[in-house]
């Protein structure tokens, strides 16, 4: 198998195959830049169909942290741990703390936190071996909150620039995924007027959001096709492609999930449509803006700091949309193009 000749291998600064026996880890870091600072980017616990998805997801994962802290300005590069295997049947404090062990031999090149298949608990585990760890709850904490306050700031600037509109009272948001950032999303929007309909695999939380904040529900392959002004994908990756896109009723998508493009040539699908598309890791940067205003040395966290730069999300999301109508190019281009500038900037 090729790492160097893979077509997600974009010049990667390190890739860190880790294993130990007695627990049976087996994992990847992969550094992509630590041109802007450490590399930070969460650990994920996976059951990968085999080692090439592993390796492709760790290689694909920490490129986007790199473009997402750089396009927030925040002084941290981009990196990802992959752990092979499902969470619930591998996941053992001594598996975790041989991790921790890895992750403490990178000298601080590499800072983990939580992802899919780990939670707080687990990367306090990890941190009895090593000080590279962020987003404890006695720091910065959970990240969903300040993710879905971002996403909400976002989504009004896209609405602003597409619509024409100062308010959501009135405005239609259809969200896909109602778990930590969609749900606390559909809340302020219910607070700023804001129509929802909803769809999840989970019943309870549609039943929930249904109850609380007047959504209509709708099966889960029918939120592509309703009629609303904002589609909100707040659950899975991919799920804007070629036969999803042609289906969307909306002007405006914006929403927290990762990697909502299948191609990058879906983000052009959609400007042909005419529909503004936020990008997902310029919308989405709330969290790791939260875990950047940790000072992990001295074990503090500045939360006005952290919603002030989240503030700046909007902002960044309307350079985006104004330099994409102009240059009659599609936002995820745009996106990828200020990252780039942003990566080699002398000044942080
Ligand atoms: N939590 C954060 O701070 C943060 C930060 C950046 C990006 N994100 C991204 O935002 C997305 C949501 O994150 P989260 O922390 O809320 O995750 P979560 O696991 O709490 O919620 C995901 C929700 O999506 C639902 N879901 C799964 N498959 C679905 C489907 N096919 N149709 C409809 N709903 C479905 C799940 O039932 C769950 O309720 C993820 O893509 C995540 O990577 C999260």
């Amino acid at each position: 198998m090729s790492l160097f000749s893979s077509p997600d291998f974009k010049d990667h600064e390190q890739v860190v195959f880790v294993s130990d026996a007695t627990s049976g880890l087996k994992a990847i870091i992969a550094i992509h830049s630590t041109k802007r600072g450490p590399s930070l980017g969460g650990c994920r616990f996976w059951a990968y169909k085999s080692e090439s998805y592993a390796i492709a997801d760790a290689l694909r994962l920490s490129r986007a942290m790199t473009y997402k802290s750089a396009l927030a300005r925040l002084p941290l590069g981009g990196g990802k741990c992959v752990v092979i295997g499902n969470a619930s049947e591998i996941k053992t404090p001594a598996l975790l703390r041989a991790l921790g062990r890895s992750i403490d031999q990178l000298g601080g090149r590499y800072i983990t936190a939580e992802d899919v298949g780990t939670k707080p608990s687990d990367i306090r585990i990890i941190g009895e071996e090593t000080a590279y760890v962020a987003g404890l709850s006695e720091s910065s904490g959970d990240p969903s909150p300040i993710t879905a306050l971002g996403v909400f700031e976002g989504l009004k600037a896209a609405v602003r620039f597409r619509l024409g509109a100062d308010y959501l009272a009135g405005v239609t948001v259809a969200i896909q995924g109602l778990g930590s950032v969609g749900r606390a999303l559909a809340n302020q929007l219910q607070v700023a007027g804001a129509r929802l309909i909803v769809a999840d695999i989970n019943q309870p939380a549609v039943d929930a959001a249904a109850r609380d904040l007047g959504a209509e529900a709708v099966p889960v392959d029918e939120i592509y096709d309703v009629n609303a002004d904002v589609f909100a994908p707040c659950a899975l990756g991919a799920i804007l492609n070629e036969e999803t896109i042609p289906r969307l009723k909306v002007s405006v998508i914006a929403g927290s999930a990762n990697n909502q493009l299948a191609l990058p040539e879906d983000g052009s699908r959609l400007q042909r449509r005419r529909i503004l598309y936020a990008p997902d890791y310029a919308i989405n940067a709330g969290g790791i803006i939260n875990i950047a205003f940790e000072d992990r040395i001295a074990g503090t966290y500045d939360r006005a700091g952290a919603l002030a730069a989240v503030g700046r999300i909007e902002m960044t999301l309307e350079e985006i949309f104004n330099r994409a109508e102009s240059e009659s190019r599609s936002t995820n281009e745009i996106a990828d193009e200020l990252a780039e500038e942003r990566l080699v900037e002398v000044e942080i």
